[in-house]
Protein backbone atom coordinates (compact mmCIF):
# COMPACT_ATOMS: atom_id res chain seq x y z
CA UNK A 1 0.00 0.00 0.00
CA UNK A 2 1.24 3.49 -0.63
CA UNK A 3 2.41 5.92 1.94
CA UNK A 4 -0.14 8.27 2.46
CA UNK A 5 2.06 10.80 4.43
CA UNK A 6 5.35 11.87 3.47
CA UNK A 7 7.78 12.00 6.27
CA UNK A 8 7.84 15.93 5.18
CA UNK A 9 4.30 15.96 5.66
CA UNK A 10 4.95 15.65 10.00
CA UNK A 11 7.00 18.94 9.68
CA UNK A 12 3.99 20.52 7.86
CA UNK A 13 1.26 19.59 9.72
CA UNK A 14 2.93 20.45 12.89
CA UNK A 15 3.58 24.15 11.76
CA UNK A 16 -0.34 23.62 11.65
CA UNK A 17 -0.86 22.93 14.94
CA UNK A 18 1.94 25.46 16.22
CA UNK A 19 0.55 28.13 14.27
CA UNK A 20 -3.29 27.39 14.91
CA UNK A 21 -2.93 27.53 18.79
CA UNK A 22 -0.17 30.60 18.48
CA UNK A 23 -3.70 31.62 16.80
CA UNK A 24 -5.98 31.28 19.44
CA UNK A 25 -3.86 32.14 22.32
CA UNK A 26 -3.40 35.63 20.23
CA UNK A 27 -7.06 35.63 19.46
CA UNK A 28 -7.78 34.95 23.45
CA UNK A 29 -5.53 37.20 24.68
CA UNK A 30 -6.70 40.02 22.20
CA UNK A 31 -10.41 39.61 23.53
CA UNK A 32 -9.66 39.53 27.05
CA UNK A 33 -7.49 43.02 26.67
CA UNK A 34 -10.35 44.46 24.38
CA UNK A 35 -12.63 43.72 27.34
CA UNK A 36 -10.40 45.11 29.83
CA UNK A 37 -9.74 48.46 27.62
CA UNK A 38 -10.47 51.50 29.11
CA UNK A 39 -12.76 52.25 25.85
CA UNK A 40 -14.79 48.62 27.10
CA UNK A 41 -14.90 49.39 30.70
CA UNK A 42 -15.29 53.49 30.29
CA UNK A 43 -12.62 53.68 33.83
CA UNK A 44 -10.11 57.02 33.40
CA UNK A 45 -12.32 58.48 30.89
CA UNK A 46 -14.65 61.42 31.30
CA UNK A 47 -18.42 62.12 29.47
CA UNK A 48 -19.20 65.17 27.83
CA UNK A 49 -21.56 67.28 30.44
CA UNK A 50 -24.16 69.79 29.44
CA UNK A 51 -22.28 71.93 32.11
CA UNK A 52 -18.49 70.93 32.81
CA UNK A 53 -19.46 70.38 36.78
CA UNK A 54 -15.98 70.33 38.39
CA UNK A 55 -16.13 68.13 41.73
CA UNK A 56 -12.34 68.97 42.46
CA UNK A 57 -13.76 72.94 42.69
CA UNK A 58 -17.09 72.63 44.91
CA UNK A 59 -15.72 69.45 47.16
CA UNK A 60 -12.32 69.83 48.29
CA UNK A 61 -12.08 73.75 46.84
CA UNK A 62 -15.18 74.89 48.59
CA UNK A 63 -15.66 71.66 50.93
CA UNK A 64 -19.43 71.33 50.10
CA UNK A 65 -20.38 67.66 51.78
CA UNK A 66 -21.48 65.01 48.87
CA UNK A 67 -24.70 64.63 50.18
CA UNK A 68 -25.68 68.22 50.05
CA UNK A 69 -25.91 67.45 46.06
CA UNK A 70 -26.18 63.71 46.57
CA UNK A 71 -28.92 63.93 49.00
CA UNK A 72 -30.74 60.29 48.97
CA UNK A 73 -27.43 58.33 49.28
CA UNK A 74 -27.64 57.46 52.62
CA UNK A 75 -31.62 56.14 52.68
CA UNK A 76 -31.73 55.24 49.18
CA UNK A 77 -30.49 52.93 46.45
CA UNK A 78 -30.10 56.02 43.97
CA UNK A 79 -27.80 58.53 45.24
CA UNK A 80 -29.45 61.11 43.75
CA UNK A 81 -28.50 63.69 41.65
CA UNK A 82 -28.91 67.70 42.27
CA UNK A 83 -31.61 69.80 41.30
CA UNK A 84 -31.13 72.85 39.46
CA UNK A 85 -32.60 74.69 42.70
CA UNK A 86 -29.58 73.18 44.56
CA UNK A 87 -26.94 74.99 41.90
CA UNK A 88 -28.52 77.96 42.09
CA UNK A 89 -28.70 78.53 45.70
CA UNK A 90 -25.50 79.65 44.79
CA UNK A 91 -25.57 80.43 41.52
CA UNK A 92 -28.15 83.34 41.10
CA UNK A 93 -25.65 85.23 43.66
CA UNK A 94 -21.63 83.95 42.03
CA UNK A 95 -20.67 83.23 38.63
CA UNK A 96 -24.31 84.26 37.62
CA UNK A 97 -23.37 85.92 33.90
CA UNK A 98 -20.99 82.80 33.11
CA UNK A 99 -22.09 81.26 29.66
CA UNK A 100 -20.89 78.12 31.14
CA UNK A 101 -23.76 78.22 33.71
CA UNK A 102 -26.34 79.05 30.90
CA UNK A 103 -27.89 75.65 30.77
CA UNK A 104 -28.40 75.84 34.45
CA UNK A 105 -29.93 79.34 34.34
CA UNK A 106 -31.98 77.91 31.48
CA UNK A 107 -33.11 75.08 33.26
CA UNK A 108 -34.31 77.12 36.14
CA UNK A 109 -36.31 79.49 34.12
CA UNK A 110 -38.12 76.63 31.95
CA UNK A 111 -38.25 74.18 34.55
CA UNK A 112 -37.08 71.47 32.84
CA UNK A 113 -34.13 69.54 34.84
CA UNK A 114 -30.78 69.30 33.35
CA UNK A 115 -29.82 66.21 31.86
CA UNK A 116 -26.32 64.62 32.95
CA UNK A 117 -24.70 61.83 31.26
CA UNK A 118 -24.32 59.12 33.38
CA UNK A 119 -20.80 57.77 34.10
CA UNK A 120 -21.98 54.75 36.14
CA UNK A 121 -24.95 52.67 34.88
CA UNK A 122 -25.00 48.73 35.93
CA UNK A 123 -26.96 46.74 33.98
CA UNK A 124 -30.85 46.18 34.68
CA UNK A 125 -30.44 42.93 35.79
CA UNK A 126 -27.83 43.77 38.83
CA UNK A 127 -29.57 45.05 42.10
CA UNK A 128 -27.36 47.69 43.82
CA UNK A 129 -28.39 49.83 46.52
CA UNK A 130 -26.04 52.56 48.07
CA UNK A 131 -27.67 53.28 51.41
CA UNK A 132 -26.67 49.83 53.11
CA UNK A 133 -23.24 50.23 51.66
CA UNK A 134 -22.78 53.96 53.06
CA UNK A 135 -24.43 52.78 56.28
CA UNK A 136 -21.54 50.45 56.76
CA UNK A 137 -19.23 53.02 56.72
CA UNK A 138 -17.71 52.41 53.32
CA UNK A 139 -16.51 55.72 51.69
CA UNK A 140 -17.70 57.04 48.62
CA UNK A 141 -14.14 57.35 47.79
CA UNK A 142 -13.68 53.31 47.84
CA UNK A 143 -16.25 52.90 45.04
CA UNK A 144 -15.74 56.47 43.39
CA UNK A 145 -11.84 57.50 43.90
CA UNK A 146 -10.72 60.84 44.94
CA UNK A 147 -13.69 62.26 43.70
CA UNK A 148 -12.89 65.66 45.72
CA UNK A 149 -10.00 66.01 43.04
CA UNK A 150 -11.85 65.44 39.86
CA UNK A 151 -12.04 68.31 37.62
CA UNK A 152 -14.53 66.45 35.39
CA UNK A 153 -16.42 62.86 36.75
CA UNK A 154 -14.38 59.79 35.68
CA UNK A 155 -14.97 55.92 36.42
CA UNK A 156 -12.52 55.12 38.72
CA UNK A 157 -13.79 50.90 38.77
CA UNK A 158 -15.21 48.44 36.09
CA UNK A 159 -18.55 48.38 38.56
CA UNK A 160 -17.32 44.25 36.65
CA UNK A 161 -19.55 41.56 38.81
CA UNK A 162 -15.44 40.28 39.80
CA UNK A 163 -15.06 43.82 40.88
CA UNK A 164 -18.27 43.71 43.43
CA UNK A 165 -17.23 40.17 44.52
CA UNK A 166 -13.86 41.41 45.55
CA UNK A 167 -14.97 42.85 48.46
CA UNK A 168 -18.03 40.90 48.93
CA UNK A 169 -15.44 38.29 49.88
CA UNK A 170 -13.75 40.17 52.65
CA UNK A 171 -15.88 43.22 53.28
CA UNK A 172 -14.66 43.97 56.62
CA UNK A 173 -11.65 45.21 55.38
CA UNK A 174 -13.38 47.99 53.98
CA UNK A 175 -15.95 48.55 56.83
CA UNK A 176 -15.34 51.24 59.25
CA UNK A 177 -16.18 50.39 63.09
CA UNK A 178 -17.35 53.26 65.58
CA UNK A 179 -15.78 53.47 68.52
CA UNK A 180 -18.19 52.31 70.45
CA UNK A 181 -18.51 48.93 68.24
CA UNK A 182 -21.36 50.18 66.68
CA UNK A 183 -21.47 50.51 63.10
CA UNK A 184 -22.28 53.97 62.60
CA UNK A 185 -22.46 56.59 59.37
CA UNK A 186 -19.05 58.22 59.70
CA UNK A 187 -19.80 61.74 60.26
CA UNK A 188 -19.04 62.87 57.10
CA UNK A 189 -18.28 60.85 53.68
CA UNK A 190 -15.18 63.07 52.51
CA UNK A 191 -13.38 62.04 55.79
CA UNK A 192 -14.82 58.22 55.25
CA UNK A 193 -11.62 55.73 54.72
CA UNK A 194 -11.59 52.27 54.68
CA UNK A 195 -10.24 50.72 57.99
CA UNK A 196 -8.33 47.47 59.00
CA UNK A 197 -10.63 44.28 58.87
CA UNK A 198 -13.67 44.43 61.23
CA UNK A 199 -13.93 41.51 63.54
CA UNK A 200 -17.77 41.68 64.41
CA UNK A 201 -18.57 41.72 61.10
CA UNK A 202 -21.50 38.80 60.89
CA UNK A 203 -20.33 35.93 59.26
CA UNK A 204 -23.51 34.76 58.08
CA UNK A 205 -24.21 37.80 56.22
CA UNK A 206 -20.72 37.65 54.45
CA UNK A 207 -22.05 34.17 52.97
CA UNK A 208 -25.36 36.30 51.85
CA UNK A 209 -23.56 39.09 50.34
CA UNK A 210 -21.62 36.36 48.30
CA UNK A 211 -24.83 34.55 46.75
CA UNK A 212 -26.36 35.22 42.98
CA UNK A 213 -29.36 36.16 44.67
CA UNK A 214 -28.53 38.79 46.65
CA UNK A 215 -27.17 40.77 43.15
CA UNK A 216 -29.27 39.05 40.61
CA UNK A 217 -33.05 39.40 42.51
C1 LIG B 1 -22.35 76.33 47.86
C2 LIG B 1 -22.32 77.14 46.66
C3 LIG B 1 -22.33 76.44 45.29
C4 LIG B 1 -23.20 75.50 44.83
C5 LIG B 1 -24.35 74.82 45.58
C6 LIG B 1 -22.83 75.23 43.46
N1 LIG B 1 -21.75 76.01 43.11
FE1 LIG B 1 -20.84 76.07 41.30
N2 LIG B 1 -19.45 77.38 42.01
C7 LIG B 1 -19.50 77.97 43.25
C8 LIG B 1 -18.40 78.93 43.37
C9 LIG B 1 -18.08 79.76 44.59
C10 LIG B 1 -17.74 78.90 42.13
C11 LIG B 1 -16.52 79.72 41.71
C12 LIG B 1 -15.28 79.08 42.19
C13 LIG B 1 -14.08 79.89 41.88
O1 LIG B 1 -13.93 80.34 40.77
O2 LIG B 1 -13.28 80.05 42.78
C14 LIG B 1 -18.43 77.92 41.30
C15 LIG B 1 -18.08 77.62 39.99
C16 LIG B 1 -18.82 76.87 39.13
C17 LIG B 1 -18.55 76.68 37.73
C18 LIG B 1 -17.42 77.34 36.99
C19 LIG B 1 -16.44 76.38 36.50
C20 LIG B 1 -15.53 75.88 37.57
O3 LIG B 1 -14.44 76.43 37.70
O4 LIG B 1 -15.90 74.95 38.28
C21 LIG B 1 -19.51 75.85 37.23
C22 LIG B 1 -19.66 75.36 35.80
C23 LIG B 1 -20.40 75.52 38.34
N3 LIG B 1 -19.94 76.14 39.46
C24 LIG B 1 -21.50 74.69 38.22
C25 LIG B 1 -22.33 74.33 39.28
C26 LIG B 1 -23.46 73.43 39.17
C27 LIG B 1 -23.90 72.74 37.90
C28 LIG B 1 -24.01 73.33 40.40
C29 LIG B 1 -25.17 72.47 40.83
C30 LIG B 1 -25.04 71.04 40.63
C31 LIG B 1 -23.22 74.17 41.30
N4 LIG B 1 -22.22 74.74 40.58
C32 LIG B 1 -23.49 74.34 42.64
C33 LIG B 1 -20.40 77.70 44.26
C34 LIG B 1 -21.42 76.76 44.21
C1 LIG C 1 -22.38 70.95 44.39
C2 LIG C 1 -22.98 69.69 44.10
C3 LIG C 1 -22.18 68.40 44.21
C4 LIG C 1 -21.41 67.95 45.26
C5 LIG C 1 -21.07 68.67 46.56
C6 LIG C 1 -20.97 66.62 44.91
N1 LIG C 1 -21.46 66.29 43.68
FE1 LIG C 1 -21.23 64.51 42.72
N2 LIG C 1 -22.21 65.24 41.09
C7 LIG C 1 -22.77 66.50 40.99
C8 LIG C 1 -23.24 66.71 39.63
C9 LIG C 1 -23.90 67.98 39.09
C10 LIG C 1 -22.96 65.52 38.92
C11 LIG C 1 -23.27 65.23 37.43
C12 LIG C 1 -22.19 65.76 36.53
C13 LIG C 1 -20.96 64.90 36.50
O1 LIG C 1 -21.08 63.69 36.32
O2 LIG C 1 -19.87 65.46 36.69
C14 LIG C 1 -22.32 64.61 39.87
C15 LIG C 1 -21.91 63.33 39.58
C16 LIG C 1 -21.36 62.44 40.51
C17 LIG C 1 -21.06 61.05 40.24
C18 LIG C 1 -21.26 60.33 38.93
C19 LIG C 1 -22.72 60.02 38.69
C20 LIG C 1 -22.88 59.15 37.48
O3 LIG C 1 -23.31 59.65 36.44
O4 LIG C 1 -22.55 57.97 37.55
C21 LIG C 1 -20.51 60.54 41.39
C22 LIG C 1 -20.03 59.12 41.60
C23 LIG C 1 -20.47 61.60 42.36
N3 LIG C 1 -21.01 62.73 41.79
C24 LIG C 1 -19.95 61.46 43.62
C25 LIG C 1 -19.78 62.51 44.51
C26 LIG C 1 -19.04 62.40 45.74
C27 LIG C 1 -18.40 61.14 46.26
C28 LIG C 1 -19.07 63.63 46.33
C29 LIG C 1 -18.40 64.07 47.62
C30 LIG C 1 -16.97 63.77 47.71
C31 LIG C 1 -19.85 64.50 45.46
N4 LIG C 1 -20.24 63.79 44.36
C32 LIG C 1 -20.16 65.83 45.72
C33 LIG C 1 -22.87 67.42 42.00
C34 LIG C 1 -22.21 67.34 43.22
C1 LIG D 1 -19.90 49.96 47.38
C2 LIG D 1 -19.56 50.88 46.34
C3 LIG D 1 -20.14 52.28 46.35
C4 LIG D 1 -20.09 53.22 47.38
C5 LIG D 1 -19.49 53.05 48.75
C6 LIG D 1 -20.71 54.41 46.86
N1 LIG D 1 -21.13 54.20 45.58
FE1 LIG D 1 -22.04 55.55 44.35
N2 LIG D 1 -22.29 54.12 42.92
C7 LIG D 1 -21.85 52.81 43.02
C8 LIG D 1 -22.35 52.04 41.90
C9 LIG D 1 -22.11 50.56 41.66
C10 LIG D 1 -23.12 52.94 41.11
C11 LIG D 1 -23.90 52.63 39.83
C12 LIG D 1 -25.33 52.29 40.25
C13 LIG D 1 -26.23 51.91 39.09
O1 LIG D 1 -25.86 52.06 37.94
O2 LIG D 1 -27.36 51.49 39.37
C14 LIG D 1 -23.04 54.24 41.77
C15 LIG D 1 -23.66 55.41 41.31
C16 LIG D 1 -23.57 56.64 41.95
C17 LIG D 1 -24.18 57.88 41.46
C18 LIG D 1 -25.04 58.01 40.22
C19 LIG D 1 -26.53 57.96 40.63
C20 LIG D 1 -26.94 56.61 41.11
O3 LIG D 1 -27.30 56.46 42.30
O4 LIG D 1 -26.91 55.64 40.32
C21 LIG D 1 -23.86 58.87 42.36
C22 LIG D 1 -24.27 60.33 42.29
C23 LIG D 1 -23.07 58.26 43.42
N3 LIG D 1 -22.91 56.91 43.12
C24 LIG D 1 -22.59 58.94 44.53
C25 LIG D 1 -22.06 58.33 45.67
C26 LIG D 1 -21.74 59.02 46.91
C27 LIG D 1 -21.93 60.50 47.16
C28 LIG D 1 -21.26 58.08 47.77
C29 LIG D 1 -20.82 58.25 49.23
C30 LIG D 1 -21.76 58.89 50.13
C31 LIG D 1 -21.27 56.79 47.06
N4 LIG D 1 -21.76 56.99 45.80
C32 LIG D 1 -20.83 55.59 47.59
C33 LIG D 1 -21.05 52.30 44.02
C34 LIG D 1 -20.80 52.91 45.23
C1 LIG E 1 -15.92 47.99 49.23
C2 LIG E 1 -16.76 46.89 49.51
C3 LIG E 1 -17.98 46.60 48.65
C4 LIG E 1 -18.10 46.74 47.28
C5 LIG E 1 -17.06 47.20 46.28
C6 LIG E 1 -19.43 46.31 46.97
N1 LIG E 1 -20.09 45.94 48.10
FE1 LIG E 1 -22.05 45.32 48.22
N2 LIG E 1 -21.89 45.15 50.25
C7 LIG E 1 -20.77 45.45 51.00
C8 LIG E 1 -21.09 45.33 52.42
C9 LIG E 1 -20.14 45.57 53.58
C10 LIG E 1 -22.46 44.95 52.50
C11 LIG E 1 -23.29 44.75 53.76
C12 LIG E 1 -23.05 43.47 54.48
C13 LIG E 1 -23.83 43.46 55.79
O1 LIG E 1 -25.06 43.48 55.73
O2 LIG E 1 -23.20 43.45 56.84
C14 LIG E 1 -22.92 44.85 51.11
C15 LIG E 1 -24.21 44.48 50.77
C16 LIG E 1 -24.69 44.40 49.47
C17 LIG E 1 -26.01 43.96 49.11
C18 LIG E 1 -27.09 43.48 50.06
C19 LIG E 1 -28.15 44.52 50.23
C20 LIG E 1 -29.29 44.03 51.08
O3 LIG E 1 -30.18 44.85 51.29
O4 LIG E 1 -29.30 42.88 51.51
C21 LIG E 1 -26.09 44.03 47.73
C22 LIG E 1 -27.27 43.68 46.86
C23 LIG E 1 -24.82 44.51 47.25
N3 LIG E 1 -23.98 44.72 48.32
C24 LIG E 1 -24.51 44.69 45.91
C25 LIG E 1 -23.29 45.11 45.44
C26 LIG E 1 -22.96 45.26 44.02
C27 LIG E 1 -23.89 44.95 42.87
C28 LIG E 1 -21.67 45.71 43.97
C29 LIG E 1 -20.86 46.04 42.74
C30 LIG E 1 -21.45 46.90 41.73
C31 LIG E 1 -21.20 45.85 45.34
N4 LIG E 1 -22.19 45.47 46.19
C32 LIG E 1 -19.92 46.29 45.67
C33 LIG E 1 -19.54 45.82 50.50
C34 LIG E 1 -19.24 46.09 49.16
C1 LIG F 1 -21.97 41.37 44.59
C2 LIG F 1 -22.88 41.32 43.51
C3 LIG F 1 -22.93 40.11 42.61
C4 LIG F 1 -23.05 38.80 42.99
C5 LIG F 1 -23.07 38.21 44.40
C6 LIG F 1 -23.15 38.03 41.76
N1 LIG F 1 -23.11 38.89 40.68
FE1 LIG F 1 -23.31 38.36 38.71
N2 LIG F 1 -23.01 40.30 38.15
C7 LIG F 1 -22.82 41.34 39.01
C8 LIG F 1 -22.58 42.55 38.24
C9 LIG F 1 -22.30 43.93 38.79
C10 LIG F 1 -22.66 42.17 36.87
C11 LIG F 1 -22.56 43.09 35.64
C12 LIG F 1 -21.18 43.14 35.06
C13 LIG F 1 -21.16 43.99 33.80
O1 LIG F 1 -21.36 45.20 33.90
O2 LIG F 1 -20.95 43.43 32.73
C14 LIG F 1 -22.95 40.75 36.85
C15 LIG F 1 -23.12 40.00 35.68
C16 LIG F 1 -23.44 38.65 35.66
C17 LIG F 1 -23.69 37.88 34.46
C18 LIG F 1 -23.68 38.42 33.03
C19 LIG F 1 -22.41 38.11 32.34
C20 LIG F 1 -21.33 39.07 32.69
O3 LIG F 1 -20.27 38.63 33.20
O4 LIG F 1 -21.50 40.28 32.47
C21 LIG F 1 -23.97 36.60 34.84
C22 LIG F 1 -24.28 35.41 33.94
C23 LIG F 1 -23.87 36.55 36.30
N3 LIG F 1 -23.56 37.83 36.76
C24 LIG F 1 -24.05 35.43 37.07
C25 LIG F 1 -23.86 35.35 38.44
C26 LIG F 1 -23.89 34.10 39.23
C27 LIG F 1 -24.15 32.73 38.65
C28 LIG F 1 -23.67 34.45 40.53
C29 LIG F 1 -23.53 33.54 41.75
C30 LIG F 1 -22.43 32.58 41.70
C31 LIG F 1 -23.50 35.92 40.56
N4 LIG F 1 -23.61 36.40 39.28
C32 LIG F 1 -23.27 36.65 41.72
C33 LIG F 1 -22.85 41.30 40.39
C34 LIG F 1 -22.96 40.16 41.15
Amino acid sequence: MAQIFKPIDNTFFRGIIVGGLLLLIGWITTAIMHQWSSSQTGVGIPLAQPVPFSHEHHVEGLGIDCRFCHTSVEKSSFAGMPSTETCMKCHQEIWKDSPMLLPVRESYRTGKPIVWNRVHNLPDFVYFDHSIHVQKGIACQVCHGKVESMPLMRKENTLYMGWCMSCHEHPGHYVALHQNNQRQPPKTPTEMSYKPWDPNIDPKRVKEIRNCSACHR
